[in-house]
């Protein structure tokens, strides 16, 4: 008599409806408690709330940031543990996240975690540190990114970036959209890289000792 998996691995008829019902529970397992997202994310109160969308700038800072692969190295959610909330502050909340598309939690952390690293340095620390980080941190291995500092962001497609995260449930205005293009006007990608990220986890004013996990 032989076994299950030795009849599988036979019998391709099976095998197919072995397979399509273990991916058919997969998915089930998967996209159902996406219906239920809503009830994943914390409420705040309106003096905690100061959560918006990113401005223009920060917008195609974010871009530059997914463009240059930052997210390989640095992932940006801090997770509920004590050594992670003493080096990197507060645990990340899902509603920190609700405007990101695509978010950018990962998991990879070669150099630290970026989750609140906003106001941490100065704008001119941040400068420098993406020209030549061993310049700040001589036994870094993070590369240099000196381009950012001579190449301009692209003022043409921003309106149509913001367009499309509105499709998505971003709360973009009209105002925002007609100022989208003027507002990165002759900015440099280093200062747009520089606004994002002096703006990451400072969304929320955190309340001393209070749980915010569901
Ligand atoms: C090859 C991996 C790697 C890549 C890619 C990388 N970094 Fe880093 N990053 C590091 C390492 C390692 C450190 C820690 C040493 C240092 O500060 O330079 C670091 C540190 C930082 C810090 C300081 C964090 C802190 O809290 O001190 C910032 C900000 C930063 N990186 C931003 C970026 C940005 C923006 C990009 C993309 C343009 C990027 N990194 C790409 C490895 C990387």
């Amino acid at each position: 008599m032989s076994s299950f998996q030795e009849k599988n691995e036979k019998n391709v008829w099976l095998l197919s409806g072995v397979l399509a019902i273990s991916l058919l529970v997969a998915g089930v397992v998967e996209i159902v408690p996406l219906y239920y997202l809503p009830d994943t994310m914390e409420t705040l109160t309106k003096e905690e709330d100061n959560i918006r969308p990113y401005t223009a700038l920060e917008l195609e800072g974010r871009d530059v940031y997914i463009r240059e692969g930052c997210y390989t190295c640095h992932s940006q959610m801090i997770r509920p543990f004590r050594d992670e909330k003493e080096r990197y502050g507060h645990y990340s909340l899902a509603v920190e996240s609700k405007y990101d598309h695509p978010f950018q939690w990962g998991s990879k952390r070669t150099g630290p975690d970026l989750a609140r690293v906003g106001g941490k340095y100065s704008d001119e620390w941040h400068r420098q540190h993406l020209i030549d980080p061993k310049s700040l941190v001589p036994e870094s291995v993070m590369p240099r990114y000196p381009w950012l500092e001579t190449d301009m962001v692209d003022a043409s497609g921003t309106e149509a970036k913001m367009r499309a995260l509105s499709m998505v449930g971003v709360p973009y205005t009209d105002a925002d959209f007609a100022g989208a293009a003027q507002a990165v006007q002759g900015k440099t990608e280093m200062e747009a890289m520089i606004a994002y990220l002096q703006v990451l986890g400072t969304m929320v004013n955190f309340q001393e000792g209070k749980d915010y996990r569901k």
